[in-house]
C-alpha cells in the first residue's frame, strides 16, 4: 500500500524571521527596540514580546518561538491554531489588523505582516504535525507580503524541509482572499468554499479523491480543531489551518461503491493514548438510501463502539434518518450514522477531554465513554482489492 501520510499533515504554525538576523547595533537600540523576534537575545525564552518594526511607532506585541527545533528561535509567529476556540472564518478588516490571543491562537494581522516583511530578508517556516505526532517543516527564503494595496500579495523564495513543496505551486505570487474580498485566480471564492482566509491560487478540491484514494481520510479531529466546522463538503490539502473536516457523504458512497474498503479510525486521548478500530467491508449508500452505513467485522483495540452502527442511516439536524424518537443529530450535536442513539460520535463537539455533559462530545464510548471527548480522531478508508 502506498503511503499516504499526506493526507494527515495540518499546518499548526506559521511563523517568519530575519535572516539578516541580529544585527544589533552598537547602542543597543535594536535590544531595546526590537524590530522582530530575530532581535531578541537567543537566550530568552519563548513568549510574548513587543517588537518595534520600521513604519510602527508605538510597536506591538508578538510570540516569539524561540527554541523551535533545527532552527535556532528567533522566529516571530503570525498564526497559530491549538485548541480550535478562535473561528478563522473572518472577514477583511479582521485579517488585516489580526485576531485572537497570541497565548493561545491567532492570526498576526496582514499589515503587521507586511511591516515585518518589508525590513529585510525574511525566511517563512511552517510546521505541521501528523496524526502520531510526527512532525515536520517547509521553510521558503525571502518571503515577503505586499501592502493592502497589492492585495497583501504573497512571494516567496526557495523551498528546503521535510514536509515537502505544497506551497509554491499554488501560493507564491497569490493575492490573499476572505469571504468578503475575492481576490484569488479561482472562479469560485476559494475562502468562501474553504472557509478561512489565505492566499489562495486555484481551489484544488477537486484533486482530493486522486490524493487519498488508497486510504482516504475522511475526517479528522486534533487538538486545535473546531468541530463546529463540520459540515463541510470536503477540504484542499493546502487549506492552511489546523482544520477538521469532513469528506462529502457522496464521495464517500462513490469511493466505497467502488470496490472492497475496509474503515480505520485512530484516536488519541489527552495523555497521547493511541487506539483504533478497524472494520473490513464497509459501504456507504447513496443518498437516496440516506448514506446508509454498513460495516463488517471488528478489529482493534479500542473496542468495538461502531457495530450498533450497522445498518443506520445518516441523520444531521436537518434531516432526522434516526430510530430514535428524538433527532439523535441535534441531541447529540453532530451529524453521523446515528442509531438510538450511538456507540461512538466523532462528529459530536470539541470538548477536550472529561466533559459532565452526556455523549455529545468526540466520543467513543467502548474505550473513554460518553464523558470524555478525544483529543484527536480520524476516520480512513481503504481499498482491499
Ligand atoms: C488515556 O487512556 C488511557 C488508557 O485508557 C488512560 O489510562 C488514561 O487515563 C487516559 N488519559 C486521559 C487524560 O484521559
Amino acid at each position: 500500500m502506498k503511503s499516504v501520510e499526506i493526507s494527515f499533515l495540518v499546518i499548526c504554525g506559521i511563523f517568519v524571521t530575519s535572516i539578516n538576523a541580529h544585527l544589533k547595533d552598537n547602542n543597543g537600540y535594536f535590544k531595546n527596540r526590537p524590530r522582530d523576534c530575530t532581535d531578541i537575545d537567543i537566550k530568552q525564552k519563548s513568549g510574548v514580546y513587543k517588537i518595534y518594526p520600521e513604519g510602527s511607532a508605538d510597536g506591538f506585541n508578538v510570540y516569539c518561538d524561540m527554541m523551535t527545533e533545527s532552527v535556532n528561535g528567533g522566529w516571530t509567529v503570525f498564526q497559530r491554531r491549538m485548541n480550535g476556540k478562535i473561528d478563522f472564518y473572518r472577514d477583511w478588516k479582521e485579517y488585516k489588523e489580526g485576531f485572537g490571543s497570541l497565548r493561545s491562537e491567532f492570526w498576526l494581522g496582514n499589515d503587521r505582516l507586511h511591516m515585518l516583511t518589508a525590513q529585510g530578508k525574511y525566511e517563512l517556516m511552517i510546521t505541521m504535525e501528523d496524526f502520531s505526532n510526527q512532525n515536520r517543516y517547509a521553510k521558503y527564503d525571502n518571503v515577503k507580503v505586499g501592502n493592502e494595496k497589492s492585495k497583501y500579495l504573497l512571494t516567496f523564495g526557495t523551498y528546503r524541509g521535510n514536509a515537502g513543496n505544497s506551497l509554491s505551486g499554488h501560493h507564491h505570487d497569490k493575492k490573499f482572499s476572505t469571504k468578503d474580498q475575492d481576490n484569488d485566480v479561482s472562479s469560485d471564492n476559494c475562502a468562501t468554499k474553504y472557509k478561512g482566509g489565505w492566499w489562495y491560487g486555484a481551489c484544488h478540491g477537486a484533486n482530493l479523491n486522486g490524493l487519498y484514494l488508497s486510504a482516504t481520510q475522511l475526517h479528522r479531529e486534533s487538538k486545535g480543531c473546531s468541530s463546529k466546522k463540520m459540515f463541510k463538503s470536503h477540504m484542499s490539502f493546502l487549506k492552511t489551518k489546523c482544520n477538521s473536516f469532513w469528506i462529502c457523504n457522496d464521495r464517500l458512497h462513490m469511493l466505497t461503491a467502488q470496490g472492497k474498503y475496509e474503515l480505520m479510525i485512530t484516536m488519541e486521548n489527552f495523555s497521547n493514548q493511541n487506539r483504533y478500530a478497524k472494520y473490513d467491508n464497509v459501504k456507504v449508500g447513496n443518498e437516496k438510501s440516506k448514506y446508509l452505513l454498513t460495516l463488517g467485522t471488528y478489529r482493534g483495540n479500542a473496542g468495538n463502539s461502531l457495530s450498533g452502527h450497522h445498518d443506520k442511516k445518516f441523520s444531521t439536524k436537518d434531516q432526522d434518518n434516526d430510530v430514535a424518537s428524538r433527532n439523535c443529530a441535534t441531541k447529540y450535536k453532530g451529524g453521523w450514522w446515528y442509531s438510538d442513539c450511538h456507540g461512538a460520535d466523532l462528529n459530536g463537539l470539541y470538548l477536550s477531554g472529561k466533559h459532565s455533559s452526556f455523549a455529545d462530545g468526540i466520543n467513543w464510548h467502548a474505550w473513554r465513554g460518553y464523558h470524555y471527548s478525544l483529543k484527536r480522531s480520524a476516520v480512513m478508508i481503504r481499498r482491499l482489492n
